[in-house]
């Protein structure tokens, strides 16, 4: 083989993924088992399951990622696995297979830094060149980062408190969205964006954190809490928190109470302040963080750590496949002769392309401590 050929294994949250990539950025092979659903009834990751179904799938999505790919495990180059950062116990089922493989292989190990593939994924699709900044918004990450080489990345903000998609996913389920007959296998974060369609941005006038403050970092939780008390009084109000179409409430299920004013909606008619709420959340998120993004654009090109024209913006994350933050982001890139790349969701959210994609950039560029379990070094073929 001619090209290099990289496993890149990926297990730092709810994801057990797997895939091979060569130099060339060609998927060999690939696979995922997602956790989703189990964490979906459990209302939140507990990281002792996440754990469990790290092991119970691991083996087989990382044999389905080279067997679909034709490569044989003595052609690869290096494993890489993601190390940091993510929940303990996920990564570690994820490194220890890793390490297994590569004694039992004679590979080269390459450890990943979870952020890092996430902002370097872009360059598997696209030709993009250092430095461009990137925006990552997902359930565990909120930041922004001026990308100036492989492993050269300037920290430009970051949420002081929670990630934009766990603040989604928190409103969402105080929403009981997992209960709404159309939105009930999907993630918090899409489940808002679906329901917003049906509701008024302007309905609840919600007002985006940190207006002031003179820097590129992000804040929810404040938003969260305002959430949170307009829904309890809500709740108050309507009695219960209306989620429905009148069409769908014949069959109500578990979440849904006949309000007293039914005889007056015509069918079809949207029942509750739900997805005033949806609307009013997504609204204010895509303005805070448009706006943060704005003020580090600006920034870079001030210090020319930016070039000043055609200066290339990339978001990625979970969080990055919401059309209307794209849509505001769109505006942001627009007044300032930015180019926005968004790589496509399945590469947005976690994967494993992304982290033998990092492991083929790091290869390149000469970098990554290369190890086996007994501290051996090999060096890449
Ligand atoms: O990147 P990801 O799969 O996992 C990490 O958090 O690392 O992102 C998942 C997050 C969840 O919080 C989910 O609610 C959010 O991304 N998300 C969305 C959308 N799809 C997923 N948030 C807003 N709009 C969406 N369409
Ligand atoms: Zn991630």
């Amino acid at each position: 083989f001619l090209h290099k050929l990289v496993l890149g294994i990926e297990t730092s949250c709810d994801d057990t993924a797997a895939a091979v990539v060569d130099e060339t950025g060609n998927v060999l092979g690939e696979a995922i088992h997602s956790q989703t659903e189990v964490h979906l009834k459990t209302g939140g990751i507990v990281p002792p399951v996440a754990q469990q179904l790290h092991r119970e799938n691991i083996q087989r999505i990382v044999q389905e990622a080279l067997s679909t790919s034709k490569v044989s495990p003595s052609e690869l180059s290096a494993i890489a696995t993601t190390v940091k950062p993510g929940l303990a116990l996920s990564l570690g089922v994820g490194l220890s297979f890793s390490l297994q493989l590569v004694d039992q292989l004679k590979k080269p190990f390459i450890p990943i830094h979870h952020m890092e593939a996430h902002a370097l994924t872009i360059r598997l699709l696209n030709k993009v060149e250092f430095p461009f900044l990137v925006l990552l918004i997902s359930g565990g990450h909120c930041l922004l980062a001026l990308v100036r080489g492989v492993s050269d990345f300037l920290l430009l903000g970051k949420s002081l408190d929670i990630a934009p998609g766990d603040m989604l996913d928190k409103v969402a389920r105080r929403l009981s969205l997992v209960k709404h007959p159309e939105c009930s296998t999907m993630s918090g974060g899409k489940a808002i964006e679906h329901l917003a369609k049906q509701g008024h941005k302007l309905h609840f006038d919600f007002k985006p954190p940190m207006q002031r403050a003179k820097n590129c970092d992000f804040s929810f939780t404040g938003l969260q809490h305002v959430i949170d008390k307009i829904i309890t009084q809500k709740e108050k109000e309507e009695g219960i928190f209306l989620i429905g179409r009148v069409g769908k409430i014949s069959n109500p299920g578990l979440c849904l109470k006949i309000p007293v004013c039914f005889a007056g909606i015509q069918k079809g008619q949207i029942l509750s302040s739900a997805a005033h709420i949806a609307a009013a959340v997504q609204h204010t998120t895509a303005c805070h963080i448009a706006k943060r993004t704005h003020r580090a654009i600006l920034f870079c090109k001030q210090r020319d750590l930016l070039p000043q024209s055609k200066a290339v913006l990339v978001v990625s994350g979970g969080v990055a496949s919401n059309l209307y933050i794209r849509k505001a982001l769109e505006i942001v890139t627009n007044a300032t002769q930015c180019t926005l790349l968004c790589p496509p969701p399945r590469l947005c959210t976690d994967n494993g392309i992304m982290i033998a994609w990092n492991g083929i950039e790091r290869l390149r560029a000469g970098l990554g401590i290369l190890y086996n379990t007994e501290g051996v070094r090999y060096e890449p073929k």
